[in-house]
């Protein structure tokens, strides 16, 4: 059949258990050095590195037919991996990042009732209070969404994951970046160049904009220093964010009502240039955000967890 969706992520880092404490903050649910999300979940492991990495990203495909497309595609690239019953690991050179192909079941999400808005003209909450601020119980991420890494090549990273995985290009930033998606998300994974391979952030689905609202300010209130970005919209992907840091340089970002692509031919991916790229309305992004701090530090090997 096909790819439908991210498995696992295996994130190392040298800063084991500031950094876990930081992802049970964020509503990921802990047992070890494993953390939950509420509908796919296992979905990230922590694990030691000497410097902040992403060491390993899952993709979940239907059936072994699925494997043997991979294979195939990556042997034409030139591309080695290591095949199992239910499996296949390769290694894309450009974000360093194992990719591990492996069959899964898919989603099965419990549908959230969309709020009623009140817009002009239409009262479609009358005489209650708005469900955004009642609220009282700790944000919870529903799945991981996607990861963007920085890639020393992004033109092979590229293809290793569109013509080699079989992902799709939904967007594309001339010369930067490629929005690329293994499910009807629109993206799943982006590459973009950088100096040194890298893990720029990954994201988690939560309900609405109340839900990525209350979950940013709940990490602020604990600790204003991990803010990042937010809260904005982005224009490519259309997806609410706020970007928040994790103790070893991470970001990690809350969205909610990011494009769903379920016919491929009604979708016109497009070239993005500029602010456009980046966000639609929203503070402007911090210089950090375009290169985080520590990428000096990632490229001389003199990381310090957090610097
Ligand atoms: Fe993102």
């Amino acid at each position: 059949m096909s790819l439908h969706r991210l498995t696992q992520i295996v994130m190392g880092v040298p800063n084991v258990e500031e950094t876990a404490a930081y992802y049970t903050d964020f509503g990921l649910a802990r047992t070890g050095h494993s953390f939950a999300t509420i509908d796919g979940g296992e979905q990230l492991r922590i694990v030691p590195s000497d410097h902040r990495r992403l060491l390993q990203l899952g993709v979940g495909a239907d059936d072994p037919d699925d494997l043997d497309r991979v294979a195939a595609a990556l042997t034409a690239l030139d591309v080695a991996f290591e095949r199992t019953p239910t499996g296949l690991r390769a290694v894309d050179p450009g974000t360093r990042v194992t990719v591990n192909v492996e069959i899964a079941a898919r989603y099965d999400q419990a549908p959230t009732p969309a709020p009623a808005y009140n817009t002009p003209g239409v009262d479609a909450r009358t005489d209650e209070r708005a469900p955004g601020i009642l609220r009282e119980h700790p944000v919870r991420p529903r799945k991981l969404g996607h990861v963007v890494l920085g890639s020393t090549d992004q033109a092979f990273s590229q293809t290793f994951f569109q013509q080699g995985i079989g992902f799709k290009v939904s967007d594309t930033v001339p010369g930067l970046a490629a929005f690329m998606r293994c499910s009807t998300d629109h993206h799943n994974v982006l590459v973009q160049q950088a100096p040194v391979a890298f893990l720029h952030h990954t994201s988690w689905q939560v309900d609405d904009v109340d839900e990525v609202g209350r979950g940013a300010t709940a990490m602020l209130e604990k600790d204003p220093a991990r803010h990042v970005w937010g809260l904005g919209r982005h224009h490519v992907g259309s997806n609410f964010f706020w970007y928040l840091r994790d103790p070893a340089g991470n970001f990690s970002e809350y969205y909610s009502d990011l494009d769903c692509i379920v016919d491929d031919a009604l979708w016109t991916p497009q070239v993005w240039e500029g602010a456009r790229g980046l966000y639609r309305w929203g503070p402007p992004p911090p210089p950090s955000f375009l290169a985080p701090e520590d990428l000096a530090g990632l490229m001389t090997g003199a990381h310090q967890p957090g610097a």
